[in-house]
């Protein structure tokens, strides 16, 4: 459990944490990025925890690497990379710090540790979970096995790392479609998202069989709600995440992972782009896209929301909370990663 008050009274001895006008304006180039999302009194309060972290960060010798669901604050302000689950996992590959960050959820920072042995992995909130890698573990995979004698595993990276090390190899939701058509097999098991296996499954020739797992995120959206939007404005681009129900994927008019909604924008400049996604990612992207006007019908997602500038600033002061992976676990886990990451590369390359 988070000891808030310990935190927070450790902090106060070591940082100037009170709200600063003077602070802000100091880093006024990064509230550029996020002044249309953020008020000025918002980054009053940010300020002097972005300018701690920031040069506490270089003194540790640490790489922060944030998932696109993060808060501003901590995405414009702290992140020295961003992207969606496949982007950061690759990225965990060519980080030289000595020290990474995730800011992102718990299996983000496992994987980054199990790609990274010899790294120090640390991770904001220990606590920040995953609905779909709570979903499974690695006797699931084996029912699985049983139930389907012979097909192979392909397990999303929201998975802890035992379940990683049951599979044969892992996929993010950029690169699901075409690691299940790149395997030598006519029956594929998919875990532990049932929807992104069902949106695959609608486009793949192959027999999907998948395990019932799902995001409490992604899985409240309904296709009702996607008519209602487009009917009240026609106009607007309907873009999804393939964790939606495959009834909400087929009112949208774009669906993708969140670097896929990123790219499908910047490609298509819609002039209103309805994301069905996580809160912070239309904000994130606000500034990048001046000319798209976004609606975010937001459902947020409590574990991404775990991570603070400062449960961030914490971490690094305390270089913990540390995430371990045992060697046994790592080692399977490691090359399923790595698998999904040399397949998607000699895919992207084809
Ligand atoms: P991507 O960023 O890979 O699309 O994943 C979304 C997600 O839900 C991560 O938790
Ligand atoms: Fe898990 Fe969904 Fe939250 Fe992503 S958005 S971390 S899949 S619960």
């Amino acid at each position: 459990m988070f000891e808030t008050r310990i935190m927070r009274e450790e902090l106060a001895r070591h940082y100037d944490l009170a709200p600063s006008v003077e602070a802000a304006e100091r880093q006024a180039d990064l509230f550029a990025r996020m002044d249309k999302v953020l008020s000025p009194v918002d980054w009053a309060m940010h300020a002097p925890y972005v300018e701690a972290i920031n040069k506490l960060k270089r003194e540790r010798g640490a790489v922060i690497l944030a998932h696109n669901y993060m808060t501003p604050e901590i995405y414009h302000g702290v992140a020295d990379v961003v992207g969606d689950s496949l982007q950061l996992a690759i990225e965990a590959t060519r980080v030289e710090a000595p020290v990474i960050v995730q800011c992102g959820v718990h299996f983000m920072a496992e994987t980054s540790k199990i790609l990274n042995p010899a790294k120090t992995v640390l991770m904001p909130d220990m606590e920040a979970g995953c609905s779909l890698a709570e979903s499974i573990t690695a006797e699931g995979i084996a029912e699985m096995r049983a139930k389907y004698p012979g097909a192979p595993v392909v397990s999303y990276v929201n998975t802890t790392a035992e379940v990683k090390a049951a599979s044969d190899i892992c996929c993010t939701s950029s690169n699901a479609l075409q690691i299940i058509e790149a395997l030598d097999a006519e029956t594929i098991i998919m875990t532990p998202d049932q929807h992104l296996a069902r949106n695959v499954a609608k486009a793949s020739s192959k027999r999907i069989v998948w395990w019932e797992g799902s995001c409490i995120v992604h899985e409240q959206y309904t296709a009702e709600e996607m008519r209602a939007y487009r009917e009240a404005d026609p106009e607007v681009k309907i873009i999804a995440h393939p964790e939606c129900t495959t009834e909400v994927t087929a009112e949208a008019d774009f669906t993708g992972s969140t670097s896929g909604i990123i790219d499908w924008i910047d490609r298509e400049r819609p002039k209103k782009a309805l994301l069905v996604t996580e809160c912070s990612m239309a904000s994130n992207i606000t500034d990048a896209f001046p000319d798209v006007t976004f609606q975010k019908p937001c459902n947020m997602c409590p574990y991404m929301k775990m991570i603070s500038l400062e449960k961030v600033l914490w971490s690094l002061h305390t270089m913990s909370p540390e995430v371990v992976v045992p060697e046994e676990v790592a080692i399977p886990a490691r090359r399923a990663v790595e698998r999904m990451i040399e397949l998607s590369r000699s895919l992207a390359k084809a």
